[in-house]
């Protein structure tokens, strides 16, 4: 009511300003995410329903992120330390494959309806997929469980460690086409650019699979790229050739700022199924 009565004592644009915002979720200022949250953790959160997609029927080992077993075999690696649980994200905020990569804090409020609650400990996940059907706000385990259940997260840094980026390539590269991915990021990646012949660099389009798609060529190895994160950091790196692997570089790490800057009680240890939980989630193989 307070705010209605304000808002009345205004000029009529300001009002309606302030009432349109009181329309659209809390949270939000912009992006799909609010990426400035991640040098302030837990200064925004983002809720909606947690559910569980895991450990159905083999069929994708991948999710559509297509980091796969490539770099992550086991939860334990180096470029995910912490990581818990695999996430899909809402498509709203998957944002054709932005949110890839981006590790979040989550947990459960308690409310909810099935048989295995989400816990209400915070956890860290990692967005490696998308859940299409989840409302803004909602996220889905890529873990075996049940119930719908009411969730709250937050973005985070990936703890990469001293790890720098890992490429992967699809498909069938030749030097007028070829795809490639990057794993191990600390922060989402929001733009890559490759330098062409004549030094430029230009930018590559980005598929709902988290892969870049370079055409037009002939290009030739090593391949300089620029990539820039969704905090705005620009970092330049060298690819030697189609097998991919190890890059030289990270983005820098950003300074915490925020008062929750570490969550009441911090990601547990990892669980001992790591692997079965990267091995789950038929459903979400949207592959091009
Ligand atoms: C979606 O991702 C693109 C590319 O990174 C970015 O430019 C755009 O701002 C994002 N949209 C939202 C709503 O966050």
């Amino acid at each position: 009511m307070q705010t209605f009565r304000t808002a009345a004592a205004m000029s009529g644009w300001a009002a309606l300003v302030i009432l349109a915002g009181l329309c659209t979720a809390p949270y939000v200022a912009g992006d799909a995410i609010d990426w400035d949250a991640m040098s302030s953790p837990g200064s925004i959160k983002y809720s909606g329903d947690g559910t569980y997609y895991g450990q159905q029927s083999g069929q994708d080992d991948g999710a559509v992120c297509g980091f796969g077993k490539r770099f992550a075999n086991t939860l334990g690696a180096e470029w995910s330390t912490g990581v818990q649980t695999f996430v899909a994200m809402n498509r709203p905020q998957y944002n054709n494959s932005e949110a890839c990569g981006q590790c979040i804090m989550y947990r459960g409020t308690g409310a909810g309806l099935g048989m295995l609650p989400i816990p209400s400990e915070w956890q860290m996940g990692m967005v490696t997929n998308v859940c299409p059907e989840c409302a803004y706000g909602s996220i889905d385990l890529d873990k075996e469980g049940d119930g719908r259940w009411k969730v709250e997260w937050y973005p985070v840094p990936c703890d990469v460690g001293s790890g720098t980026f890992k490429y992967y390539f699809g498909g069938q590269a030749n030097p007028y086409w070829f795809m490639f991915g990057i794993s191990n990021t600390r922060y989402p990646i929001a733009e890559l650019k490759l330098r062409s012949f004549d030094g430029s660099f230009y930018s590559l389009a980005r598929g709902w699979n988290n892969m870049w798609a370079a055409n037009g060529g002939p290009f030739s190895f090593p391949l300089v790229i620029q990539v820039t994160s969704v905090l705005g950091d620009t970092v330049t790196d060298t690819i030697q050739s189609t097998s991919g692997g190890d890059a030289k570089a990270q983005f820098p790490k950003r300074a915490l700022t925020g008062p929750a800057a570490t969550p009441a009680s911090g990601p547990a240890s990892a669980p001992a199924s790591g692997d079965t939980a990267i091995t789950a989630g038929g459903r979400r193989l949207l592959r091009a």
